[in-house]
């Protein structure tokens, strides 16, 4: 959405490994004929700033009402803080440690953000003392809207509004977290801000669990994310491994000779010397970059971190690039490489039936973040 923000890896969670806050065993949702959700297994763990992914229709608000208890699943379990809410009366205690936006939030639109938020307050039987009075206008600065917090609902913006429905959600000072698409219908700087928001809770010690199809915006806030499709859970791990799985460093050579040779030298060594490399193979450059004679550059696939070094494996091989560039991975490509859509992106060059052979080059994003998964194709 906001493609004007670069992209930035989100720093891998800290508390990973931690208390698993939130699991779903083998959950299932069906709807007559529709599978809403399939067999799905869910970590979320403290500290995690989790993204449920996938695109409309894939099962992410489905999901988020089960671990709610707004709806029942037809099959499978949900433990939250350590037990199964199919027992009813650890439901209702587990419950009361979460704060969630799954549907809109009703706020009154001529009362102000602050009036609102002490009747969110009275609703979740807070009691009306000098404490939740404080509660309340600690929330508000918190989420950024002290300064409005007198103006009436109705004058807000979309972000505001979406900034107090977050603030309601925190007013009991909750263990987890739940937003369902948070960002929706935001304008790019509206993003940033509840992005900002979700990075300081997070920062703050709240386990965050949230829902997007927005997978560049879910990139630079998400610790973990699992990726859904038709229900189906496609992938789950730490956002810093899924992306470093789709990095690697583009060669070019202005010889086309040099191609085979580099790639050849790069594969050989992914078996030997340099360990650290995952493979080698041919890609077109992007749209706008420079085109090598020949039309083609080289992959390797490896963290960014040893483009040096892979050009000092090249050179003493005699093999030296005119140019070396980090290639930084995605969640988009990674999803596409994923849900096999890769065949959507544009069809690259004519040049396809020149480009050079390498036996076992990974030809494709799909092939280079093979391995890289942690919860595999349901
Ligand atoms: N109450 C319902 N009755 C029948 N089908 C439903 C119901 N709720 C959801 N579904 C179906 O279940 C599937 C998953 O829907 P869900 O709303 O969970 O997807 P989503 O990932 O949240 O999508 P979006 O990104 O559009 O919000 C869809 O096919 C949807 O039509
Ligand atoms: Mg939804």
């Amino acid at each position: 959405m906001d493609a004007t923000v670069p992209a930035q890896h989100a720093p891998p969670s800290a508390t990973t490994g931690g208390e698993v806050v939130l699991r779903t065993i083998g959950l299932s949702k069906q709807y007559g004929r529709i599978t809403a959700v399939n067999n799905l297994g869910l970590d979320v763990r403290q500290g995690d700033v989790f993204g449920l992914l996938g695109p409309n229709g894939s099962g992410k608000t489905t999901t988020l009402r089960m671990t709610l208890g707004l709806i029942f699943p037809t099959a499978g379990e949900i433990e939250l803080f350590g037990a199964r809410i199919s027992d009813t009366n650890h439901r209702r205690a587990a419950l009361k440690r979460i704060g969630a936006i799954v549907e809109q939030p009703a706020f009154y639109p001529y009362l102000s953000g602050r009036e609102n938020l002490r009747g969110v307050a009275t609703f979740a039987a807070m009691p009306s003392d000098a404490a939740t009075s404080r509660r309340v206008d600690e929330v508000l600065e918190l989420v950024g809207l002290a300064p409005r917090a007198g103006d009436a609902y109705r004058k807000y913006s979309l972000g505001m509004k979406q900034r107090l429905g977050i603030g309601a959600a925190l007013l009991a000072r909750p263990d987890l977290i739940i937003l369902d698409e948070p960002t929706n219908g935001l304008d790019p700087a509206g993003v940033v801000e509840v992005r900002a928001l979700i990075g300081e809770l997070a920062r703050g010690g709240t386990t965050v669990l949230l829902s997007s199809h927005l997978l560049h915006e879910v990139q630079q806030v998400c610790t973990r994310v699992a990726i859904l499709k038709q229900g189906n859970l496609l992938a789950q791990g730490e956002v810093s491994t899924l992306l470093a799985a789709s990095s690697g460093v583009l060669l070019g050579f202005t010889d086309p000779a040099e191609l085979p040779r580099a790639a050849g030298v790069l594969l050989q060594a992914a078996g030997s010397e340099a360990p650290w490399l995952r493979g080698a193979g041919y890609v077109p450059p992007e749209p706008g970059a420079w085109v090598p004679p020949g039309g083609w550059l080289v992959r390797a696939d490896t963290d960014v971190a040893h483009a040096a070094a892979i050009n000092a494996l090249l050179a003493r091989h005699g093999i030296f690039a005119a140019e070396v560039r980090r290639y930084e991975g995605n969640l988009e490509q990674y999803f596409l490489a994923l849900t096999g859509a890769e065949g959507q992106t544009p069809a690259p060059a004519p040049a396809q039936a020149a480009m050079p052979v390498v036996p076992g080059a990974s030809g494709t994003i799909a092939g280079a973040i093979a391995g890289a998964i942690e919860g595999g194709r349901a």
